[in-house]
């Protein structure tokens, strides 16, 4: 199969829908990560999103609307959810919602609950509306890779697996959207993204928790509220050694961590703050932004983890930042990358 990639357009936005209407694929842009599209009504085209992407079925997947007038065939809405959806919608928040019998199973994976989203990318927003359809989406990497951030990104990924690839530059955010659960009882975040923990408990006026597999591992036999969170994600094909502590120390550890590999013949780089390049330039470094910028160290955040995979690095050594605000998200990205490998100084 040919995959085209198409700047988005008035003309590739018509075959974008016509390919989806007629059960195909299209790799599409949204303000989070881009995703891989198939009409969440028609079973088949679902199951090929988990051929091209290689991803488990038993993994669910996000249903994309652009009106809330089309939720109402698809679940049932709990009581806390019109807050969050008048909030933050269109934008990068995913709700549960009960599911009704028009969704397949394929696209829950057999869950009870259906995953939802009104993406505000204008590119995203005019191809639901073009097709009219609600739109079943991962994200559109290979599954285990790190989410397209580029419609580059896309096209190294699925070339040849999908017709199209509609491009529309890269995605503000840089992580993928924070999943919520409002279905059982106080609502738990099971998925950090640009909508934060704060923003959340703001809107509704009540606490809101974190799953716990998060910021750590899953337990031996604990069950993962979000099937997508027993996966290995995010990793790069080299190790990834996460430092923490005072400034100075992990400046200084990751310099000594880094030339000690290099020195040993290894490929050897660090992540780190914008501020730090010049005193670890010896180190391959990769400028995640400045320290205090989470959001823009989140949008580079996937980028750069793709660039050490092409680069065959072998060793990586990263900074932290505190896990609040999208710090949490990136936190959670960085954990998985590095299977929570912590070295604290
Ligand atoms: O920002 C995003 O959410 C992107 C863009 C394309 O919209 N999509 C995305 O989809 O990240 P995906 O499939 O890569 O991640 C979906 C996550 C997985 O962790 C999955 O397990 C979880 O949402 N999920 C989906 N349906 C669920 C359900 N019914 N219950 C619990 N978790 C669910
Ligand atoms: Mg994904």
């Amino acid at each position: 199969m040919t995959t085209r990639l198409m700047t988005a357009d008035p003309e590739s936005l018509a075959l974008a829908a016509d390919l989806l209407k007629s059960g195909n694929l299209v790799g599409f842009p949204t303000e989070t990560v881009y995703g891989l599209g198939a009409n969440a009504l028609d079973a088949e085209a679902v199951l090929s999103i988990f051929a091209a992407k290689g991803r488990p079925a038993d993994n669910p997947l996000i249903v994309h609307i652009y009106d809330q007038a089309q939720l109402s065939p698809l679940c049932d809405i709990p009581d806390r959810a019109p807050v969050l959806m008048n909030a933050f919608w269109p934008g990068p928040l995913t709700l549960l919602f009960p599911r009704k019998p028009a969704i397949p199973d394929q696209v829950t994976a057999g869950l009870p609950t259906v995953a939802i989203r009104m993406p505000s990318h204008p590119v995203a927003a005019a191809m639901l509306k073009a097709c009219d359809l609600p739109v079943a989406a991962p994200s559109a990497n290979r599954s285990g890779r790190p989410s397209p951030t580029t419609a580059q990104h896309v096209l190294q990924d699925m070339n040849g697996r999908i017709p199209l690839i509609l491009d529309g530059g890269p995605c503000e955010v840089g992580l993928e959207s924070t999943v919520v659960d409002l279905c059982h009882g106080r609502p738990v975040i099971l998925r950090p993204g640009g909508i934060t923990k704060e923003m959340l408990e703001k809107a509704l006026g009540e606490e809101v928790s974190v799953a716990g597999s998060v910021l750590r591992p899953l337990e031996p036999g604990e069950k993962a509220l979000s099937p997508g969170m027993r996966y290995k994600h995010y990793a790069p094909a080299g190790t990834v050694t996460l430092v923490e502590g005072e400034e100075e120390k992990v400046v200084a550890l990751l310099k000594e961590l880094c030339l000690k590999d290099i020195a040993e013949g290894r490929k050897s780089c660090v992540l780190c703050f914008s501020e730090h390049v010049p005193f670890l330039s010896d180190c391959c470094p990769h400028d995640m932004g400045f320290s205090k910028d989470y959001s823009e160290i989140a949008h580079r955040l996937f980028d750069i983890l793709r660039r050490l995979d092409q680069e065959g690095m072998e060793t990586i050594y990263s900074e932290v930042i505190p896990p609040e605000g999208v710090g949490l998200a990136v936190m959670n990205r960085l954990g998985r990358a590095s299977a929570f490998r912590t070295i604290r100084v």
